[in-house]
């Protein structure tokens, strides 16, 4: 017999007109994240009436979400004779995990924690029609599919990021955002709150950073690839008071889900910088950012910014309860340092060899501090240059190098590659999409991610603790467009960090997304929607050429045409490859048996002489920009004007290429033309010069000649060439532009390089 209060209540609610008596069944659960195990029993569970909820303060958040979430949210009078148990089992082996089991006259919930019945609370949630999210519910009696459910999470991380440093959100906005995590099982919210272009929480010791730090005179209008730069003129910023970040923090523990604060350093500091310049090496007076990008004001190494991030720690400190504490380390540019009195006699005194070092002396200073205060740090992966601090969790983004290379050092690893994780990205290759960094990560790729890098053992696998969604804002100025980017991409990763793999299926996820778009609908929140959306791709085979279409939800029908008209509901029904023999314009759409779904997609296809043939790369492309592969270049597409992260463009970082197409049998050429994207604002830099090979014979020697390519501050640069006549084999070499001059984007970085169609005529 247990002693621990049991806490029994029953909810009352009349109502004054309503008499209908609908019946709400919950059809084949759609859950997300899917579950491990769900088996379905014969039988309802009615809520219908007084339903008294039973719990012992163990969990005492997760049954009052439920009772709240009941009693808000609908007009049902809860019955006597059912009810809801909460109950403790120690069996459970995974603290976050729980069984459900819903009975004719019973809800058994059994966790080892509040954690793990707060998650079945959530799963229960979602058996409940999308009306109880906004009140809207009209039945009065919902009968609940009775079913098993036992379920657990694969990663102890779980994580979305926000940055509010470019752009700011309200309280009620973070509120919403933490909310959505918790209902698909995240557990953590790192909140990115200073940049160099805000500040964004009250430090009371440092008024000037609430007076200074946390406003911008202007904010650059359009994206940061547009020349010349234009600017809004408005003043924008604000912070979060230390009230409000309580509030905050507060709510979320409310639902399971932890606060990682993140206080960058030593850069993206140019904000503090302007409110006290004496942190930076040159006491400089600078204004708070007002563009995007890596800046060169940092934090001194010098004593006196260690007291100012000392006292600012301890107020951030005292305000998160969070075993972490995120302290940036990224793109931190060393050109003050390198001339920087104080710097270079730290590097000195301290007998370190260079600049690296001497971001590892400071992370590994702060590090000492905040564990001395009883607090972990996570910094991104640059803090592997120069040495790891000791005790240090890394965030892996740029790539997984920086993860293998920190779990093989037995450190804990969080990840998030841009490849799968950054939201910021372009979700759809529709030209209609709103502005956004660049990149390219559809809901699938967020979908396929695998946080375990293959590299990895399995006991080194053990420190990679989960994964997380990055939000940067630079290009989300409004709540909605933050969800937007958010919608349904962090369904995808709630999946990769809580559901077995073995469960995964993408067609069984999309369906599910469709189902879960009517909870998002009655939750207010702005989704994008490319559930309906064709994708094509063009095949060659047996020297034959087709081009397929295909939709992400595969129990509609396509039509399309190819006289250039927008389909509809008469076109063609696309059933098999369409045969491509000459240029040719396809149009097509999702539709069901009364309209269009999605939106129309378009693509047309250069028939030149090289498409279908042979093409090899000697280096393989970017993760993130790898495209349709080395067939995309001879495809008879050619990319985005404006997105070089389309699966059209190819991308190579810092690496020479060279590519070898053979076009099968000699052949006569009247031109030979190529593009590069030159970007330089986003460190993509077109090669100056190309050297072009060309023979007719496999045992010929090659004819090489070079094409020179005209330096230029236009986005795309064109190359086109008639010297050859006439050729099997075609080489290019393409050089990598180089290093990043002064003064630009990335300076010092390898610039990047971005090649389109080759396209023979
Ligand atoms: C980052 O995206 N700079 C971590
Ligand atoms: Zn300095």
């Amino acid at each position: 017999m247990s002693f621990k209060k049991i806490v029994v209540f029953s909810v009352f609610i009349s109502f004054l007109f309503s008499c209908k008596s609908e019946e709400y069944t919950t059809k084949i659960p759609q859950i997300i994240p899917i579950p491990n195990n769900q088996t379905i029993r014969d039988g309802y569970f009615a809520l219908n009436s007084k339903v008294a909820l039973s719990y012992d303060n163990t969990f005492k958040i997760s049954a009052e979400f439920l009772k709240n979430y009941i009693e808000d949210h609908s007009n049902i009078e809860l019955d006597n004779n059912n009810d809801i148990q909460f109950i403790l089992d120690e069996t459970i082996e995974n603290t976050e995990g729980y069984t459900l089991e819903i009975l004719p006259y019973q809800i058994k919930i059994r966790a080892k924690t509040d954690q793990g019945a707060f998650y079945a609370v959530q799963t229960l949630r979602q058996l409940l029609p999308e009306a109880f999210e906004n009140g809207s519910l009209s039945e009065e009696k919902i009968s609940i599919q009775c079913m098993t459910i036992t379920d657990a999470p694969q990663f102890k991380y779980r994580g979305m990021h926000l940055d509010v440093g470019r752009h700011l959100f309200s309280v009620d906005f973070i509120k919403k955002y933490i909310d959505a995590l918790a209902m698909l099982k995240m557990n953590t919210f790192h909140w990115h709150l200073t940049e160099d272009q805000g500040w964004r929480i009250e430090i009371k010791k440092y008024p000037k950073l609430q007076e200074v730090a946390a406003y911008r005179n202007e904010t650059l209008i359009g994206h940061y690839s547009d020349q010349p730069h234009q600017f809004d003129k408005k003043r924008y910023g604000g912070f979060y008071t230390q009230e409000e970040v309580k509030e905050i923090v507060s709510y979320a523990q409310s639902r399971h889900v932890t606060v990682i604060p993140e206080i960058e350093l030593p850069g993206h500091a140019q904000a503090a910088i302007a409110a006290y310049p004496n942190l930076s090496c040159t006491g400089e007076q600078v204004n708070v950012a007002t563009k995007w990008g890596v800046f060169d004001p940092i934090y001194c190494s010098k004593d006196e910014t260690f007291v100012f991030l000392e006292d600012v720690l301890d107020e951030v400190i005292a305000l998160f309860p969070s075993e972490y504490i995120h302290i940036g380390g990224d793109e931190a540019p060393k050109t003050k340092w390198k001339t920087c009195q104080h710097c270079q006699n730290r590097i000195k005194t301290e007998n370190l060899k260079n600049e690296h070092e001497l971001q590892n002396y400071f992370i590994t200073r702060i590090e000492k501090y905040l564990n001395s205060k009883g607090k972990q740090i996570i910094g991104w992966d640059e803090i592997l240059e120069g040495g790891l601090a000791p005790n240090a969790t890394v965030m892996s983004w740029r790539g997984t190098k920086g993860a293998v290379k920190a779990a093989k050092q037995k450190h804990n690893v969080v990840m998030t590659p841009t490849s799968h994780c950054y939201f910021d990205y372009y979700q759809s290759t529709n030209p209609d999409e709103p502005t956004a960094i660049g990149g390219f990560l559809p809901l699938e790729k967020v979908y396929d991610f695998n946080p375990i890098p293959l590299e990895l053992n399995k006991e080194e696998a053990k420190y990679i603790l989960g994964a997380q969604g990055n939000i940067w804002t630079e290009y989300m100025s409004t709540e909605d467009q933050v969800e937007y980017m958010a919608f349904p991409r962090i369904l995808a990763m709630s999946e990769v960090v809580w559901s077995q793999s073995s469960n995964k299926n993408y067609s069984d996820f999309v369906k599910r997304v469709e189902y879960f778009n009517k909870r998002l609908d009655a939750l207010d929140i702005n989704y994008a929607n490319h559930l309906y959306e064709i994708s094509g791709e063009l095949i060659s085979e047996n020297k034959t050429t087709s081009y397929t279409l295909s939709s992400t939800i595969k129990d509609k029908t396509i039509r399309y045409t190819l006289d250039n008209n927008e389909p509809t509901l008469t076109s063609e029904i696309y059933t098999k490859p369409i045969s491509i023999t000459k240029n040719t314009n396809i149009k097509a759409a999702v539709f069901d048996s009364e309209k269009r779904l999605g939106n129309i997609f378009s693509e047309t296809i250069n028939y030149h002489k090289a498409v279908g043939k042979k093409i090899t790369i000697n280096k393989t492309p970017h993760s993130s920009y790898s495209g349709s592969g080395p067939k995309g270049l001879i495809n008879g597409i050619s990319g985005s004007n404006t997105r070089y992260g389309d699966k059209e463009w190819l991308g190579f970082w810092g690496e020479d290429i060279e590519i070898t197409i053979d076009l099968g049998e000699v052949t006569e050429i009247n031109s030979f033309e190529t593009r590069f994207y030159n970007s330089n604002g986003q460190w993509i830099y077109a090669p100056k010069e190309l050297k072009i090979r060309h023979k007719t014979d496999i045992e010929a020697e090659y004819i090489t000649f070079y094409e020179k390519i005209k330096t230029s501050n236009d986005l795309i640069l064109n190359v086109k060439t008639n010297t050859i006549r006439k050729a099997r084999y075609i080489n290019i070499i393409v050089p990598n532009f180089g290093i990043i001059p002064d003064k630009k984007q990335g300076a010092g970085n390898k610039a990047w390089t971005f090649i389109d169609e080759i396209i023979v005529n």
